[in-house]
């Protein structure tokens, strides 16, 4: 079915936080940012901007009641500075005012005198001078060291990926109102409505039940509204604790792309050893994630990196160690991946890196060491494996040795224009690393005119979650979708939510939506059987009719409803659901942490304008393990949506701090995303439908962050079309892959200069 939102989407009628209508008496926000990325505050002079039109108050970190703290993993993250700033744009003070207008204008009048301390943007310095964000982790299986004696080949070197700017069309914001007694209410946008009001409770030393937390839907969210958009809701809600106003802040885009996190950079080093037969047998890589100045979900997103350190091989021998080090940028945090991405890039590196030392193709070696079911990923989970399936699927659909042949034959015909080709074999595990998150509640409410009301903890940032939700209902019911609506996600309504997030979302919510509505069919069912004497377990229901014994009961699901209220049936239920059998002992770095992985194959081809630098791709071909996919169209946009997502992030997008920690790239003009241009071509599609049991919703995998990973091949591909112009291009393994680094790559003379 179409996605539910589309019809309102389309009209402009959808209600995002900025079109919620102002309530008369509205105040609205804006935070005055660090002006440098790291110092003593030696003061902080509000004397003018107080006297400024409109200004009703200026708040600061005197002015919180609990704790001034809103760190999630680790409690290193104040809401405003106190005594020491860490990056530019920190939030130092909230000016509120009776304006928008007002309250930029009295930003800059706040004058603040700092004492500069060092500043550290690079991540290996940081990790030189000890500044790491949690201890290092380190996952093993076998023994490299004992390994690279039994080598034919062995190649070291390093990958490095840059960050990436959320870009969600709606900004970060929030808007706040105060209730009876103390009690507030908080429209934000964000992935994590409990991550709110857990820290709005404690920055404001009220408990969590005096903070309602609604979310109707954001446009996107990408992870940078996982725990990043708590810094913005808890300003306001602060500003309303004291002023008992409704406090609206949304931020514009510059304040947007200067005071929040991105994705985290990497810096890495790789050593991969192969035997004779191009099998992998043993790796090692160390990670130098650039955390930025505070934890934020970065500890969590490099555990991510570590699961996914081998992708989709399976390598005997492994060591990879992980360091989260701290640096004056603003906090990173969750992209998409989450973490997973930087770590494929590096093996990916390493693969293409041995392929061309020893002289074969890079999917030579791709294929030969693709996982197989029952082999053990080094945190020791055994693999339920569909690489092979998808990959010799890919071969079948898409007969790559033809498309190789072809561009062969182009590229001996033309001089500057090149093409080249990859594979990008994808696997991802589903479930939050963090074995507790994995639950989930819904309620369900069937109301007496047969409508039904659903609330769960996911939220609808444009993915079709709630379409999805939808059908789950529609099915176990069998009525027809419009009886059916998806309410907003509320923190009264559903409680202790984890974070639309980790692909998760749909499958944990879908399942405590099935429980639920089971339950109340259950109930029916009992009613029905009574009613016609026959047993419940003889009775469903197929498109609103009641059936019993192979037949109709020429009794409606109206009316069924309506007994069942005067039979004083429980027409409500509150599902709960945790998926049984996931573990992790973080101590020896093993267990069962996923529910399940998924699996595709991309190739990719481009075509480089080897005078310019410039490229087009050419096509992407997916072959993508969906399980049943249960709704074709929002899965079709999810892989085509990640697919340009990550060529963005491999070729174009590049995020550029100066040596003062201040974001150049820091608007649209500066910081290129993927546009109509940027997509490919052709972008094929082939559904792999496997049948296997598996603990997805309906048996519909998650879609959520796989297809992302697509996109690492595009940057490979442009390396082999690079080095048919120029075989013997030595290039580093950096992302972006912009047409400067095309350029050089083409002509440079020695190693390409880091950019
Ligand atoms: Mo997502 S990166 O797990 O919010």
């Amino acid at each position: 079915m179409k996605n539910i939102d589309s019809y309102s989407h389309l009209r402009g009628e959808s209600i995002y936080l900025d079109d919620v209508p102002l309530v008369a008496g509205t105040l609205f926000a804006v935070a005055f940012g660090s002006p440098h990325a790291h110092g003593k505050i030696l003061n902080l002079d509000l004397g003018e901007a107080e006297k400024m039109p409109g200004v009703v108050r200026i708040f600061t970190s005197k002015d919180v009641p609990g704790e001034n703290q809103i760190g999630g993993i680790v409690p290193d993250e104040p809401l405003l500075a106190n005594h020491n700033v860490h990056f530019q744009g920190m939030p130092v003070a909230l000016v509120v005012a009776e304006s928008v207008e007002e309250a930029r204008n009295a930003i800059k009048k706040i004058k603040i005198d700092i004492d500069p301390l060092p500043i550290i943007t690079d991540p290996r310095e940081a990790r030189a001078k000890g500044e790491l964000i949690v201890p290092p982790r380190t996952f093993r299986i076998g023994d490299v060291d004992s390994t690279w004696s039994q080598c034919a080949h062995i190649v070291e070197g390093m990958a490095e990926t840059n960050g990436q700017e959320h870009l969600y069309i709606e900004t970060q914001g929030a808007y706040t109102f105060p209730l009876e007694n103390g009690s507030i209410r908080i429209i934000s946008s964000t992935q994590g409505p409990t991550a709110v009001q857990r820290h709005a409770a404690i920055v404001l030393g009220i408990p969590m039940h005096m903070l309602e937390v609604d979310v109707t839907r954001l446009g996107g969210g990408f992870g940078g509204k996982e725990d990043q958009a708590s810094m913005w809701a808890i300003l306001c809600a602060l500003a309303t604790y004291h002023l008992k106003k409704p406090v609206k802040y949304a931020l514009d885009r510059m304040e947007d792309m200067r005071m929040t996190g991105k994705r985290n950079p990497y810096s890495s080093d790789f050593k991969i050893g192969l035997d004779k037969d191009l099998k992998i047998i043993a790796f090692e890589t160390t990670y130098h994630q650039n955390a930025g100045a505070a934890a934020d979900l970065s500890p969590a997103v490099l555990e991510r990196t570590l699961f996914h350190s081998t992708n989709t091989y399976f390598v005997p021998n492994v060591k990879a160690t992980a360091y989260s080090c701290r640096t004056n940028l603003p906090p990173n945090t969750a992209f998409r991946g989450f973490g997973g991405p930087q770590g494929m890039f590096v093996i990916e590196a390493a693969i293409d890196k041995a392929a061309k030392h020893i002289g074969v193709q890079a999917w030579e070696i791709q294929k030969k060491n693709l996982i197989q079911t029952g082999d053990e990923f080094p945190f020791g989970q055994k693999a339920d494996s569909e690489a092979t399936e998808c990959w010799e699927t890919a071969e079948h659909v898409y007969q790559p040795d033809q498309i190789q042949i072809r561009i062969e034959k182009f590229n001996a015909e033309n001089i500057l224009f090149k093409k080249g080709m990859a594979f990008m074999p994808i696997c991802f595990g589903i479930s939050f690393t963090k074995t507790p998150m994995n639950q989930a509640r819904a309620l369900v409410h069937v109301y007496t005119d047969g409508s039904i009301g659903i609330s769960t903890g996911a939220v609808e940032m444009g993915q079709g979650v709630n379409t999805k939700m939808l059908q789950v209902a529609a099915k176990i019911f069998s009525v027809e979708t419009h009886r059916i609506k998806i309410y907003s996600t509320n923190t009264f309504r559903i409680a202790n939510t984890s974070p639309s997030a980790a692909s998760a979302t749909a499958d944990l919510n879908g399942k405590a939506v099935e429980i639920a509505c089971e339950a109340i069919l259950g109930r029916l069912k009992d009613l029905v059987a009574e009613k016609f004497s026959v047993s419940p377990s003889e009775v469903w229901i197929e498109n609103e009719q009641v059936m019993a014994k192979g037949k109709s009961l020429d009794y409606k699901w109206i009316q069924l409803i309506q007994d069942g209220y005067l039979k004083r049936i429980g027409l409500s239920e509150h599902g709960h659901y945790a998926p049984p059998g996931l573990h992790y002992d973080a101590k020896i770095e093993k267990g069962h942490p996923f529910a399940y992985h998924v699996f595709g194959t991309a190739i990719t081809e481009v075509t480089v304008d080897c005078l310019r630098g410039t490229y087009e791709v050419d096509a992407v071909k997916i072959v993508h393990d969906f399980g049943t996919s249960t709704n074709v169209p929002i899965d079709r946009g999810q892989i085509e949506g990640g697919l340009v997502q990550r060529i963005g992030w491999m070729t174009l997008e590049e995020i550029v701090y100066d040596e003062n920690g201040r974001l150049r790239s820091n608007a649209l003009s500066t910081y290129k995303v993927p546009d109509i241009y940027s997509v490919p071509k052709e972008i094929d599609i082939h559904f792999l439908e496997t049948k296997k049991e598996n603990m997805a919703i309906l048996k519909s995998k998650a879609v959520g962050e796989p297809p992302l990973m697509y996109g690492i091949g595009t940057y490979f591909a442009l390396r082999n079309a690079i080095a048919a112009y120029r075989p013997d291009a030595e290039m580093t393994y950096a992302t972006p892959m912009t047409p400067e680094r095309v350029l050089m790559g083409l002509y440079g003379k020695k190693k390409m200069v880091e950019a």
